[in-house]
């Protein structure tokens, strides 16, 4: 896994290129979307996952209607995400990935947007997989 968090090294890539920059199908029913808000300064995240059938995010998509530090932390996101398990992705930290941004302290709650955005995701799939009848695959 650890290699996985450094698919690429340059941060200011980030910025300037955002990964897994779109949209999933919400509908689906391996999609899971997680829509939030920050109430400090009112921008909001969009984020998605794909899991597939032994519970492993295959695919990320975000939009974040933000500024640039919630724009990087998104990219961040989406990139440790793929390749986790829906469980594993709850044990990514917004102070991870400031950290990894270099973020200052007043920037903090922009990549907690993209924390509570990999929750929210994770809970509507599972919401969804339990409204469908399947079984959620990892039960919380
Ligand atoms: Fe992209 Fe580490 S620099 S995830
Ligand atoms: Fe609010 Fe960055 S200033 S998300």
């Amino acid at each position: 896994v650890g290699a996985a968090r450094h698919y690429h090294e340059n941060i200011v890539d980030h910025y300037e290129n955002p990964r897994n920059v779109g949209s999933l199908d919400k509908k689906e029913l391996d999609v899971g979307t997680g829509l939030v808000g920050a109430p400090a300064c009112g921008d909001v995240m969009k984020l998605q996952i794909r899991v597939d059938e032994n519970g492993v995010i295959t695919e990320t998509k975000f939009k974040t209607f933000g500024c640039g530090s919630a724009i990087a932390s998104s990219s961040v996101a989406t990139e440790w995400l793929k390749g986790k398990t829906i469980d594993e992705s709850l044990s990514i930290r917004n102070t991870d990935i400031a950290a990894h941004l270099k973020l200052p302290p007043v920037k903090l709650h922009c990549s907690m947007l993209a924390e509570d955005a990999i929750k929210a995701a994770v809970r509507d799939y599972k919401a969804k997989r339990a409204a469908a009848g399947g079984s959620a695959d990892e039960p919380k």
